[in-house]
């Protein structure tokens, strides 16, 4: 099983921006615990970070026969933008968007994430720790469907004998 996590504009930038609000962390820090927790559950796992809105758009599409679970923070672009929305409900894979910030709790054009409304759950306020929660929950999501296609595969098996 596959977990793509998709990081949107300025999040490069984590430990240096605003760090009253996102707080000390690296990305590279997130990514490293990310990525020992995903070994330690015997899931691969990929990164992408872009501040371009068609790459991010590229990368959800390429993810289609790739990825079985998403992770994203399309940062910024979780406000205004329709083409990332797009893109999530296309590939229909499993995706948890991730905010570092509670977005319910900030300014007012932050409270409404359009992205959010395809994906198949939100982790928002937790700081770098909602990227980790957001593994918990692909994890299980990817399980179940697993189960379920196992499940679907030896009934189809039963009724052919
Ligand atoms: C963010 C919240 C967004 O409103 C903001 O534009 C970001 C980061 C977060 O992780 O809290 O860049 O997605």
């Amino acid at each position: 099983m596959k977990i793509v996590v998709i990081q949107g504009p300025n999040l490069n930038m984590l430990g240096v921006r605003e760090q009253h609000i996102y707080g000390p962390m690296k990305l590279e820090e997130i990514h490293a615990q990310m990525k020992s927790f995903a070994e330690q559950n015997g899931v691969e796992i990929e990164f992408f970070q872009s501040n371009l809105e068609g790459e991010i758009v590229d990368k959800i599409q390429e993810c289609m026969g790739d990825a079985d679970g998403i992770i994203i923070n399309p940062a910024a672009y979780s406000h205004t933008s329709i083409a990332i929305r797009d893109a999530i409900a296309a590939v229909e894979i499993p995706t948890i968007e991730v905010h570092l910030s509670n977005i319910h709790a900030r300014e007012d054009f932050r409270k409404k994430s359009i992205t959010a409304e395809v994906t198949a759950g939100v982790i928002a306020g937790m700081g770098p720790f909602g990227y980790h929660l957001a593994m918990i929950g692909i994890i299980q999501i990817m399980n179940e469907i697993q189960a379920m296609q196992e499940a679907h595969s030896q009934e189809a098996q039963t009724q052919e004998s």
